[in-house]
């Protein structure tokens, strides 16, 4: 099963779900995580989810930023947006409806969910808003590891 994270600068949201995702499932998944931009392209993730990632026993130090691609699209089984404007950059890419099935918002994959809610953007924020992010994703990341792993 190949899971890819997505948000804007793979630099503060996607690193952190790839990241939880990660601890979460077995080594039969391949996980990653990219952007819709091309802004940070090999640049670690930023300070503050290495921070709050770190203070819950996730090591994200090895992460380098990196844009999506549309071979990513036919590659991936699942792409989990952060938000709106991430999964309408994805569709965008997409060049089939299988493709197209393959994107969802991450939060949608919680039963009790406000349909098509997001994960904010932290960036302009600050170390609340990356704690709130984490465990949102924690959240959500728990929920794709429990139903993915059950269908391997
Ligand atoms: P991310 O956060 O999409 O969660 O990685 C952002 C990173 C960079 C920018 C915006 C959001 N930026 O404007 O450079």
């Amino acid at each position: 099963m190949k899971i890819l994270m997505l948000c804007l600068g793979n630099i503060c949201r996607s690193p952190l779900a790839e990241g939880i995702l990660k601890q979460k499932v077995s080594d039969d998944f391949e996980i990653d995580s990219a952007g819709t931009i091309d802004m940070h392209q090999g640049k670690k993730a930023d300070s503050r989810s290495i921070k709050i990632a770190t203070h819950y026993g996730i090591d994200i130090n090895a992460h380098r930023s990196r844009p999506i691609t549309t071979q990513d699209l036919e590659y991936y089984d699942y792409i989990f947006c952060m938000d709106q404007n991430n999964y309408k950059d994805a569709i965008y890419l997409c060049q089939s409806d299988e493709q197209r099935l393959k994107v969802s918002l991450i939060l949608n994959a919680l039963e009790k969910k406000d349909i098509n809610s997001e994960v904010p953007d932290p960036y302009w924020g600050n170390a609340n808003d990356f704690d709130k992010v984490y465990k949102m994703l924690e959240v959500a990341c728990e929920k794709i590891a429990k139903k993915l792993s059950s269908k391997q």
